[in-house]
């Protein structure tokens, strides 16, 4: 019924534009759940929130209810969370440990941490004689067809066929290795629990927000301006004395103006990933980092502790559901609820061997940027429910992407905004065009 309605999906993605209906119309919200969130690799979660067997935490990939558990050999699965009885969902709570199995709080089939069936009450004098029985795979909880985790960080893809998850990461890779390398122990630990933000926009507004560098400094600006004011207030009561790096977070979005974006660079791959560089150097000389740089150094040795500090991310965005700020050990993971309806889980990490004080900046930063208690999150959700409503009228039919098209530098399979274009709206473009990729099915 779709294909009729809409002969071309492609039709809707021009280089350079896109037709307001990719992000307002139902159908092609369903589709795209089909076709996108349904079959590549999505983010489910980390180790660290389910160490011990029979630890689970629920998910939502897609449209789908699912569940990521921990299994008595060690190794995790990623389950649908409906029970194969008569359906009903097998963990009804967020998060738990279920213990040595699965038990449905309904007619108590049983299950192991795979999914494979267990047992199921009067199983002989029940089923005799019917087609279910304990060898018909019916009788087992469904899989996701792959699951896969790279250091710690456990994905899932609903389709059987497509690249392995390393090849979809790609260089955005990058954003697991950045997190985990600046920890002392080489690993991270998530932080229970995370906020959840449920936005009233298209989902791809977020996704196309993260690396929107020229927004910053006009969105942000009230809120950045006055933490600055506050800042050089105690600056002046110190007399030149320190000022908590905290006041910067908030700060560095009044006094990095567009023009010191535009020194930022993004780097767009393949399947819609994208690296904005820039970090904005938070290696500061107080007492705290000086201790975290020596057991770094004595752990790495100089050289390769440079390596590590010295890379220059400051967001990276894995398409389609996941925003990784690794030098602040922020995530975000997006889970489209509806057309108009958008869930983010907003987490954080704590870098495994780094001192405590290490810890307080990372969950500063959390609070004062990301969380839904900051002016910075609330300023970006304004934006996001207004855009949804300004697409949902009939005040225009296309999203302008024009900002220095054309001007792109495609560069070993990658398309790199060019010097001093760090504001481009190549991210989105790029994004647009795995998303007609992905949609042509
Ligand atoms: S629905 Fe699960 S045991 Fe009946
Ligand atoms: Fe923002």
């Amino acid at each position: 019924m779709l294909q009729e309605r809409i002969p071309d999906l492609t039709k809707y993605v021009e280089p350079d534009r896109v037709r307001r209906e990719v992000y307002t119309d139902a159908a092609i919200f369903e589709l795209e759940m089909q076709r996108i969130h349904e079959r590549v690799w999505i983010y489910c979660g980390h180790l660290s929130q389910i160490p011990k067997a029979g630890d689970y935490y629920t998910v939502q990939i897609g449209r789908q209810p699912m569940l990521m558990v921990r299994k008595s050999d060690g190794g995790v699965a990623v389950l649908h969370n409906r029970c194969p009885h008569r359906g009903n969902l097998l963990c009804g709570d967020r998060k738990g440990n279920t213990g040595d199995f699965f038990r449905c709080s309904y007619h108590a089939w049983t299950f192991e941490h795979d999914g494979r069936l267990k047992n199921i009450p009067m199983m002989d004098s029940g089923y005799k004689g019917t087609r279910l029985g304990r060898d018909n795979p019916d009788c087992n909880v469904k899989p996701a067809a792959r699951v896969e985790a790279y250091r710690g960080f456990v994905f899932a893809s609903l389709s059987a066929e497509g690249p392995s998850l390393k090849e979809f990461l790609g260089k955005s890779i990058v954003a697991f290795d950045d997190m985990c390398d600046r920890a002392p122990d080489g690993e991270v630990e998530i932080v229970p629990n995370c906020f959840r933000v449920i936005q009233h926009s298209n989902w791809k507004l977020f996704m196309e927000n993260q690396i929107d560098a020229l927004h910053p400094s006009v969105t942000h600006q009230s809120t950045g301006r006055a933490a600055h004011e506050v800042e050089k207030a105690i600056a002046k009561k110190a007399k030149g004395g320190e000022v908590p790096l905290s006041y910067h977070m908030l700060s560095a979005f009044a006094t990095v103006t567009i023009d010191k974006w535009d020194n930022f660079q993004t780097i767009n791959y393949p399947y819609g990933h994208c690296i904005l560089t820039g970090y904005m150097g938070l290696r500061p000389q107080d007492p705290d980092t000086l201790a975290y740089d020596k057991i770094m150094v004595q752990r790495y040795g100089k050289k390769r502790f440079e390596e590590i500090v010295g890379v220059n991310i400051h967001h990276v965005l894995v398409y389609p559901g996941l925003s990784v700020q690794s030098p602040l050990q922020q995530l975000r993971a997006v889970r489209p609820l509806g057309v108009d309806r958008t869930l983010t889980e907003i987490w954080h990490f704590r870098l495994k061997g780094a001192p405590e004080a290490i810890y307080r900046r990372s969950l500063a930063y959390y609070n004062l940027v990301n969380s839904p208690a900051t002016l910075i999150n609330a300023d970006d959700l304004e934006n996001f429910w207004k855009c949804h409503q300004g697409l949902a009228s009939d005040g225009g039919d296309w999203v302008s992407f024009h900002r220095h098209h054309g001007r792109d530098l495609e560069k070993d399979g990658a398309v790199e905004s060019a010097p001093n274009m760090g504001t481009s709206e190549a991210p989105m473009r790029n994004q647009m065009k795995a998303w007609a990729e992905y949609m042509r099915g």
